[in-house]
């Protein structure tokens, strides 16, 4: 969506025009607007940085730290739902006080250890601030779900101001986001009241893949630093 004025008509986005809405709604129209093109520049100040520190490691180290970056921007519906369920004002100035999560970028990492080296990297950067950090690794979640959280701050430099805007950084292997992947899927499908016996098996798949990671992660020391290298 963008907003753009051709000639003396002002659209919206798509060729929806200013004048089918109220002032009240433009007003209202204009912030969702400005808030989406606000979040999705901050996805995209994160994942730059995540893209030359990956880009710096296969030159130096020959290998890639990250093998893949997933983003979204949360969708309208998506924010409000949040706001209705916490009880908080449904507003766009509310969304953006109250919720870190509007942003969101996925890192999936091959090894473990790929994992807290993003962290780190990242959150020792001059602009980046760190708001909260959650590992889910170390804790698992009582479902089986690991992952390391950061909630962090970048700004985003606009015409006329700076905006310092926060973002959800998931960080997990290859291995956790199959398992979070699918059991999102499931916990969609049951409307989120899986029959215990499905948890119980979802919980013991996510153990399973835990230790699989360990033992890739083992394998990757093994190989680079010491006994299987000629
Ligand atoms: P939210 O209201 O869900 O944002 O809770 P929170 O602010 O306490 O954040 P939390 O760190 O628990 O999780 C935020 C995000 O992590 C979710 O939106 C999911 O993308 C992911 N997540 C957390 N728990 C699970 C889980 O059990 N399964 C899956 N598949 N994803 C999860
Ligand atoms: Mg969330």
């Amino acid at each position: 969506m963008e907003y753009r004025r051709l000639s003396n008509e002002a659209y919206l986005f798509d060729g929806v025009k200013e004048q089918h809405f109220s002032s009240k709604d433009l007003r209202v129209i204009r912030s969702l607007i400005e808030t989406q093109n606000l979040y999705s520049a901050a996805i995209r100040e994160i994942g730059t940085k995540l893209e030359n520190l990956n880009d710096e490691f296969r030159y130096t180290k020959d290998r890639n730290p990250i093998h893949q970056i997933k983003s979204r921007v949360k969708a309208p519906r998506s924010i409000m739902k949040k706001l209705h369920k916490r009880g908080l004002e449904m507003s766009v100035e509310s969304a953006r006080k109250n919720l870190t999560d509007i942003a969101g970028v996925r890192v999936i990492c091959p090894y473990m250890h790929d994992i807290y080296l993003i962290a780190r990297l990242l959150t020792s950067q001059a602009d980046i601030g760190l708001i909260r950090r959650s590992d889910y690794i170390e804790n698992p979640k009582p479902n089986g779900y690991r992952s390391l959280h950061l909630i962090v701050t970048i700004p985003v430099f606009l015409s006329e101001r700076t905006e310092i805007v926060s973002v959800e950084v998931q960080i997990r292997t290859i291995a956790m986001d199959f398992w979070a992947s699918l059991e999102h899927e499931l916990a969609y499908k049951f409307l989120n009241n899986k029959p215990e016996e499905v948890s119980e098996e979802l919980k013991e798949c996510a153990e399973v893949i835990a230790n699989t990671d360990s033992r890739m992660q083992h394998l990757f020391n093994r190989i680079h630093h010491g006994a299987l290298v000629e």
